[in-house]
């Protein structure tokens, strides 16, 4: 049984996903940053199904903590947890940069972080696979507006981390993808998405189970399919 840590797992499509990859016999570690936030999880905890994880991916401490309350073994991550600070429709010549500083710290740095100290437990994986969870909207040639100025500039700077860390673990096996879940029914993708967390998250276990070598440094949509997103 493969064993996969999703961050920002309470909610949203993290939460869908905890579930869809339950479901598919996956051994989750569910990483969530307030466990008094986590009523889902905390039912699934005590149904013997998943192990959550206290992991604030802003924090160097928590998320070394968590690895450290880890099995020895970890086979995917997702890197899922992701903050859309802006209203979306600032100027430049009125952006908080706040806004900015928080969507790195945790859109960036807390991939980063969660890659870096959860390594050891993912290169005694058989099959190792990191997702960074992206989004159209950090694709640099197709964009065509300026909403979101901090949400895109972080997730643009995840996809280059994607495909930097995609050549440095190649020798390894080790992939590493960016990963588009769609437009979906979250507090951060407001009622008028395309698709349901469940959806969303169906596709993304199918991605996870046949993602490879092949695909890593590329940027897939939520099927794990080329072609629908360019960096
Ligand atoms: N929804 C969409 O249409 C869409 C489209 C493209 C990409 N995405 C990406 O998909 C991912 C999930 O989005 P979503 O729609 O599910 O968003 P969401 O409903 O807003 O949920 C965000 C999740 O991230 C967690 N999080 C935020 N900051 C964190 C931190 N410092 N440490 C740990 N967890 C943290 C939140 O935890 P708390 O409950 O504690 O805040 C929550 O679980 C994000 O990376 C997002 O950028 C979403």
């Amino acid at each position: 049984m493969e064993t996969a840590l999703v961050t920002g797992a309470n909610r949203g499509i993290g939460y869908a996903l905890v579930k869809a990859l339950v479901d598919s016999d996956f051994r989750v570690l569910a990483g969530c940053r307030d466990l008094e936030n986590s009523v889902g999880l905390k039912k699934l905890e005590s149904s013997g199904s998943i192990q959550i994880l206290e992991l604030d991916v802003s924090s160097d401490e928590s998320v070394e903590a968590a690895a450290r309350k880890s099995p020895d073994r970890i086979d995917i991550i997702v890197n899922n947890a992701g903050l859309m600070p802006e209203r979306g429709n600032e100027s430049i010549a009125e952006i908080d940069f706040n806004h900015l500083r928080s969507a790195f710290e945790v859109n960036v740095l807390g991939a980063a972080r969660v890659i870096r100290s959860f390594l050891p437990r993912l290169r005694r994986s058989n099959r190792p696979r990191i997702l960074n969870v992206s989004s159209g909207l950090g694709s640099i040639a197709e964009r065509d507006s300026s909403t979101y100025y901090a949400y895109a500039v972080s997730k643009a700077a995840l996809n280059m981390l994607t495909r930097s860390t995609a050549f440095e673990f190649a020798p390894e096996g080790i992939t590493v993808v960016a990963i588009s879940p769609g437009w979906v029914r979250t507090d951060m993708g407001g009622e008028e998405a395309d698709i349901s967390p469940e959806e969303s998250a169906a596709a993304l276990v199918e991605a996870i189970r046949k993602i490879g070598p092949n695909l890593s440094g590329k940027f897939l949509d939520r099927f794990g399919q080329t072609g629908k997103y360019v960096w």
